[in-house]
């Protein structure tokens, strides 16, 4: 491959793993499952519900504790919708308002702490196609 080739595809690998931490930093993995939303949860548009997660299996040393991330997924994708931002991982819940977005049922959530970690699909009813 050429270098422009070579480029565009670390641009892309590089933003598959991002990461707010920077990779020479050492840490601990947290990935907490997600326990709500469920795969029949339904939520409308406007409302503030509890997203909650399983804290058991929390390492004693978190870096990176106070940089939760909750994001929305659709259709398998990860859009730039941030649900919430910048909360304690070791919350275990933390209340997101439903977005304004096309009703279906394919959503999910992403979990960042470390990595990402996809909820169950739950349906979001938003506005009519
Ligand atoms: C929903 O989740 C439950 C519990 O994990 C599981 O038993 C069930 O098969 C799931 N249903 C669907 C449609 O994925
Ligand atoms: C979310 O949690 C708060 C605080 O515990 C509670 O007051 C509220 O009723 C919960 N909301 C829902 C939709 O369960
Ligand atoms: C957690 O961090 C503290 C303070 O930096 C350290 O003393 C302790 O050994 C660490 N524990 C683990 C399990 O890494």
């Amino acid at each position: 491959m050429n270098l422009f080739t070579l480029l565009f595809v670390t641009i892309l690998s590089s933003s598959v793993h991002a990461s707010p931490v920077s990779p020479i930093q050492k840490r601990d993995v947290f990935t907490p499952p997600i326990t709500y939303p469920t795969n029949t949860t339904v939520w409308n548009k406007g409302e503030v519900h509890n997203v909650t997660w399983d804290i058991s299996g929390a390492p004693v040393n978190i870096t990176n504790r106070f940089g939760g991330r909750i994001q929305l997924r659709a259709g398998g994708l990860i859009t730039p919708l941030i649900l919430a931002d910048s909360f304690d991982v070791l919350l275990g819940t933390y209340p997101v308002t439903v977005p304004w977005v096309i009703s279906g049922d394919d959503f999910q959530l992403v979990f960042f702490g470390d990595s990402g970690d996809f909820s169950a699909e739950f349906t979001i009813n938003g506005v009519p196609e």
